[in-house]
């Protein structure tokens, strides 16, 4: 996995990928492969790096060592690279210019936990820890790279250690760097908004630097931190691609800068707008973690390796292979006007529906009943709960289901017990009128007080032990960002020292109850990222239900997360959000392969549907495990189709799910062509019998249902292999493929 030379080049990979890099004569990490893996990974060229470019600088004087156009692992500003650094830290004397030269390094088995972050789990890998000095300030930065044997992912982090007598100021420090060798490149990144997440976007990368960020306290729905670079031209199955994502949950930064020489620096860590870290001497600061994944052959391999990844390395192993309950959810039911009875009474419809859980959402904690009041008094609501949520957690498992209840842990509405005794705990600017975000304020986890009450509150709770489940919510980002707990020196760290809060927090709350199931929400997909699946195994992607909104904040968000992590459940028609009608079938196909499933519907919407909600309900359960390890393709996204395909992790079947949006007349007969399927595999197509070879569906194509009005002037009627949509317009179809060979 990890291999250095006499001459010091370093070679980290296995048989998907190499990453190969040296120590340069000036004592620089100099980069010198990124891509596929390679034989002779020692013989890589290192050629044409020190040619007199025009308007050179000259390094410390060495001739032609222009680090603008040499290609570096952690580059500095100001020593000749014009480029927008990997770290740029304020010295005592407040110069900006370090220099940074490689001291030494070791390679240690498996892989070190960071401090206070989320991280990748080890096992069967090799960590590669260089250390580089800057002799002025005598200041340590550690580069720490992680390969696995079986996982075509490569992890970065940077611990900075003050070594020397004065403190100085982390003005910004990204987790890794890679510069690519010039090419034509495109990018992909996941943009949105609240109930339009993860919009997969394309753009032409043009000389200058293309960025996104987040400086919104959350990793936020407006751009995802996943950022892929492609080989121009770039598809589902050819192309090479470059993807990162960073595993933090508040303000992220990537870039990818194209030089005048055409050369790609990717930088991904933490946003360096609004940033600062004060270092005293015997100080350390620890990046979040950077995970990089090459494909050589598109991005439906890109999203395979993150995919695997990101099930066995970054969420919970507990909850793995461990079925997700089918639930009711409360919130569109009934909103805030929830009540013992109403939980009861839905509890009811569960039994009926054969469901396995009730989530009690928003409303049930003293005085809500609206998001103007009480969040932060996690006590329940005595007027609507009189026998207290205990007491109504064990009437609801007594009729044999399990039992979920809605936080918002990390907020303070100006109207509740909490702010009237701790104002001061909420972010804000001392003297400056706060701006609010669904009439609420953001607590200040960067205090340690603050986060035992938030651990404190939940605990009470859970340690009565009848709580299967949280939906941990969170529903404003962050403004007026600053800490009355932090001296004025250190109040661009509240941001960052926030997210420590956090996650601390997750970490006590998950170690003292293994067994809740966290559901992570964020109004949706405002922080749906790996620092938080980190802790829990599922996100709550979107408030949007809608199937045909749903379809593309799957599709975008499959670039980069297993299905595994995702809920997904039938909400109402016309739907809340876009006013959409749609038929119970579409809603529930479209969330099929998210495993954790549900039904958030009014007593009566549920009886009006019953029937149809019954058979997907029972479908889900019969099915709870299927959707958990397989492999999801996307086979075909546009304005009005869907075709998904999955395998389960037996390889025994096929779904290939179909969404057609629009109806019209006299349309093609499409085909759907499958992929990457076991040679020599025969299936049995359950809708109609017929027998498909493996190749067949790949290379021929598996036959769709027709969209028609009239299928009554079917000329193979009798033999029953012509399929056809439900009429109308957002019409589903699920095939399911065994095999019989
Ligand atoms: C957010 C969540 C919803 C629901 C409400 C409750 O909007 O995304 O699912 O829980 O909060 O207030």
């Amino acid at each position: 996995m990890i291999s250095v030379s006499e001459n010091n080049i370093f070679v980290l990979g296995n048989s998907g990928f190499s990453y190969i890099f040296r120590i340069s004569p000036e004592g620089l990490l100099e980069h010198l492969h990124y891509g596929g893996s390679l034989k002779s990974p020692f013989n890589v060229p290192i050629h044409h790096r020190r040619t007199p470019r025009g308007a050179v600088s000259h390094y410390k004087g060495l001739e032609n060592v222009n680090l603008n156009a040499m290609p570096q692992e952690y580059p500095v500003f100001g020593t000749s690279d014009y480029r927008f650094p990997a770290i740029h830290m304020i010295q005592a004397s407040g110069n900006t210019i370090s220099d940074f030269v490689y001291v030494g390094h070791e390679i240690v088995k498996d892989k070190p936990r960071l401090a206070g972050l989320p991280s990748a789990r080890g096992g069967d890998s090799q960590t590669l820890i260089l250390s580089l000095v800057d002799s002025l300030s005598n200041v340590e930065v550690k580069l720490y790279y992680t390969v696995w044997e079986d996982y075509g992912v490569i992890a970065r982090s940077v611990v900075v250690t003050n070594n020397g007598q004065a403190a100085v100021n982390l003005n910004h420090i990204y987790s890794s760097a890679i510069d690519l060798p010039f090419a034509d490149y495109e990018s992909l990144h996941l943009s949105g908004t609240w109930a339009r997440e993860m919009n997969a976007c394309r753009h032409n990368l043009a000389p200058g630097r293309f960025t996104i960020d987040s400086a919104r306290g959350t990793s936020s729905a407006a751009h995802h931190p996943f950022l892929a670079v492609l080989e121009q031209g770039a598809g589902e199955t050819h192309g090479r691609v470059f993807a990162s994502t960073l595993m933090y949950s508040g303000n992220f930064s990537m870039s990818a800068e194209t030089s005048e020489f055409g050369d790609v620096r990717l930088l991904t860590g933490l946003n360096p707008f609004n940033f600062n870290w004060k270092l005293e001497p015997g100080e350390r600061f620890t990046t979040p973690e950077a995970l990089h994944v090459y494909s050589g052959s598109g991005l439906s391999e890109m999203s395979r390796l993150w995919h695997d990844f990101i099930r066995d390395k970054v969420s919970p192993p507990k909850f793995k292979n461990r079925a997700r309950p089918t639930y009711i959810n409360s919130w569109e039911a009934s909103y805030f006007d929830i009540d013992e009875d109403k939980v009861l009474a839905l509890s009811d419809k569960a039994v009926q529906l054969g469901v396995d859980m009730v989530v009690v959402d928003d409303g049930w904690f003293k005085g809500r009943r609206n998001d103007k009041t009480s969040l932060g008094d996690w006590t329940e609501d005595e007027g609507r709960f009189p026998s207290g949520m205990d007491a109504l957690a064990k009437a609801v498992k007594a009729k044999g289901l399990k039992f979920g209840l809605w936080f918002e842990p990390e907020m303070v509405s100006p109207d509740s017990d909490l702010y009237r005794v701790h104002p001061d705990w909420a972010i804000h600017v001392l003297g400056r009128r706060t701006s609010l975000g669904r009439n609420q304020l953001t607590l200040d986890l960067s205090r340690p007080e603050v986060c035992d009450y938030i651990y404190d509150s939940l605990d009470t709770l859970l340690s009565d032990g009848n709580i299967d489940y949280v939906k941990w919510d969170m529903n404003r980002n962050m403004t007026d960002v600053g800490s009355a707990a932090l001296s004025p020196d250190r109040q661009r760290e509240t941001a960052h020292r926030y997210m420590l809060g956090l996650y601390g927090i997750l970490d006590r709350l998950t170690a003292a109850y293994p067994d809740v199931q966290f559901e992570n929400c964020a109004s949706g997909g405002n922080r749906a990222d790996l620092g938080m699946l980190f802790y829990m195994p599922q996100s709550w992607t979107s408030d949007m239900c809608d199937p045909v909104g749903r379809l593309s904040i799957i599709n975008g968000l499959s670039y980069l997360y297993p299905l595994d992590t995702t809920a997904s459940y039938i909400g109402p028609s016309p739907n809340h959000q876009n006013g959409r009608m749609s038929s119970i079938k579409t809603r529930y196909l479209a969330g099929i392969f998210c495993p954790a499933k549900g039904i958030s519907l009014s007593n009566s919407d549920i009886d009006a549907d019953f029937e149809a909600l019954k058979t997907h309900m029972d479908y889900a359960k019969e099915t709870q495990l299927e959707f958990l390890g397989g492999r999801f393709t996307r086979i075909a996204h546009t304005q009005n189709k869907t075709i998904w395909q999955y395998e389960t992790s037996d390889k025994q079947t096929i779904y290939v799910a179909y969404f057609n949006i629009l109806s019209a007349p006299n349309l093609p007969f499409e085909r759907a062509y499958l992929r990457a399927l076991p040679q020599g595999a025969v299936y049995i197509c359950q809708d109609t019998d017929a027998a498909y070879s493996s190749d067949v569906l790949m290379h021929s194509g598996l036959p769709l249902p027709y969209i028609t009005t009239d299928p009554a002037h079917d000329g193979d009627q009798g033999q029953g292999q012509n399929l056809y949509m439900d009429e109308g317009d957002f019409s589903a179809h699920l095939f399911t493929l065994k095999r019989s060979s």
